[in-house]
């Protein structure tokens, strides 16, 4: 019987694939689903610092008014233990989740300035997250902040967070920095425990009839695994983080790769979208039979077999990949002399 345990952020998971931040988690019964289907973990939907923050405003506008209510308006007001505000449902639903569930649960924040949203984690960790996702979904559009000013961002924002709670946390990141390895090394110094590889930018639309803009959702297909892949293979053994791929994992051949290549864990979301918690259970098969058709004992072992350090070609990563890359065109027949 082949192991396909994994270590993630510190947990030992019964395997390494892992239903990420989505609708996946606002329902108990599809957790259950994907835990029967044999989730190794599942990643909650974001908790968001503008959701937060709008919420905030609400409850304190809320409180103002039961504090100034005229007498005789006073009992149609309803008592401040009525107000359930957007935090207090994503406590309950965390809460709800770890007691139905066996397999770890990983809370997400999401945000990106440096205010008080970051202390929520603290309250996340009371309600029994196991570990945080630290999503900074980040688009990089003012003429006065410099790379380097966004990475100290970046790195700040996890030592802040770090700052508020004891549980392990992982960075999820956008894939457009210079020099990611540089990056991922001064996170790890400044006190992550892993890396989410990559966050999918959603492009907004211009509606060609109304001229809007317009927001526009695409799920991935398979060829965005790709880029992930690349990246794991490059940072593994480069550095101490647990390392997730997001972003394109669809078939067990996928996850195959990213496992070769270095990843602790991949995590699925379209593909679960589209074919329901069953495609979780159809993938980890897949997994088990080529592991063991390929006489690995363990996923430990075939871990980051292929990554850089291990690959027969480790310059195949790199620039000399892209010269061969576009050297093996071939056009098909009559369309070009
Ligand atoms: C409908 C939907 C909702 C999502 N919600 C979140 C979220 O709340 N927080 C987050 O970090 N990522 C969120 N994501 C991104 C996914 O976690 C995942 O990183 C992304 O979809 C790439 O993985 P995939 O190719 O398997 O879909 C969402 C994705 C979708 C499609």
């Amino acid at each position: 019987m082949v192991d396909l345990s994994t270590q993630y952020l510190g947990l030992k998971l019964a395997n390494p694939l892992v239903p990420s931040a989505s609708p996946l988690s606002r329902d108990l019964d599809t957790a259950r689903r994907l835990e029967d289907a044999g989730a190794g973990a599942i990643v909650m939907y974001s908790l968001f610092e503008e959701k937060i923050t709008h919420d905030e405003h609400h409850a304190a506008r809320f409180f103002h008014q039961q504090a100034i209510g005229h007498a005789e308006a006073e009992s149609f007001h309803p008592v401040p233990g009525d107000f359930t505000g957007y935090v207090d449902t994503y406590l309950e639903q965390l809460r709800r989740l770890k007691s139905a569930l066996d397999i770890p649960v990983i809370a997400s924040l999401n945000g990106t300035s440096l205010e008080g949203w970051l202390d929520y984690g603290a309250q996340l960790q009371q309600a029994g997250a196991d570990a945080l996702e630290l999503n900074v979904y980040h688009v990089a559009a003012s003429m006065d902040e410099s790379g380097a000013d966004i990475e100290r961002r970046y790195v700040e924002l996890l030592a802040e967070s770090k700052r508020h709670v004891s549980l392990p946390i992982a960075m999820k990141l956008s894939s457009q920095f210079s020099a990611p390895i540089h990056l991922a090394l001064q996170l790890e110094a400044a006190g992550a425990d892993g890396l989410v590889l990559f966050n999918r930018f959603y492009q907004p639309d211009i509606d060609l009839e109304t001229l809007q803009v317009v927001p526009r959702l695409e799920l991935s297909t398979s060829s965005e695994s790709g880029l992930r892949i690349r990246w794991v293979a490059l940072l593994h053994g480069r550095v101490r983080l647990s390392l997730a791929v997001t972003g394109g994992f669809h078939t067990a051949q996928d996850v195959i790769k990213a496992l070769l290549a270095g990843a602790d864990v991949t995590q699925l979301c379209s593909a679960l979208l589209i074919h329901g918690p069953g495609r979780l259970g159809e993938i980890l098969d897949g997994l088990g039979q080529w592991l063991e058709r390929h006489e690995y004992q363990s996923v430990q072992q075939m871990k980051g077999s292929v990554s850089q350090r291990h690959a027969i070609d480790p310059s195949a990563y790199e620039r000399v990949n892209y010269i061969s890359v576009l050297d093996s065109y071939t056009s098909p027949a009559g369309v070009l002399r």
